[in-house]
């Protein structure tokens, strides 16, 4: 079952990364161009940290092997064949939410 989580009272107030842990995993929150992003932080490639990345042309880049990763559709660079898992992020008036599936032990 798909639900809306708040995860944070208020946005970032500046560019930076924030990596968050819901139902067990590591998401990151991003922000580039006048958009903040959600996706997990753990690299498809060879598990690095990419909250430890940085944002380039819409992409998260990772800080180990420098694989780039759509932020909008999670899709890796050309040649890569690889995809992040993202999360549709929603920012309301009282806090930012993340789309996310519950987790089937807590649906019980
Ligand atoms: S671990 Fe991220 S590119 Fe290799």
């Amino acid at each position: 079952m798909m639900q809306w989580i708040k995860v944070l009272d208020n946005l970032p107030e500046n560019d930076g990364m924030i990596q968050i842990k819901l139902y067990g995993k590591k998401i990151s929150i991003a922000y580039n161009q006048n958009t903040y992003y959600a996706f997990a932080s753990t690299c498809p490639h060879a598990g690095a940290d990419l909250s430890r990345g940085w944002c380039k042309e819409g992409y998260i880049i990772c800080p180990v092997h420098r694989y780039g990763y759509c932020l909008k559709t999670g899709k890796g660079k050309a040649g890569q064949g690889d995809y992040l898992r993202t999360y549709p992020l929603k920012i309301e008036a009282h806090g930012v939410f993340i789309q996310i599936k519950k987790p089937w032990w807590m649906i019980w």
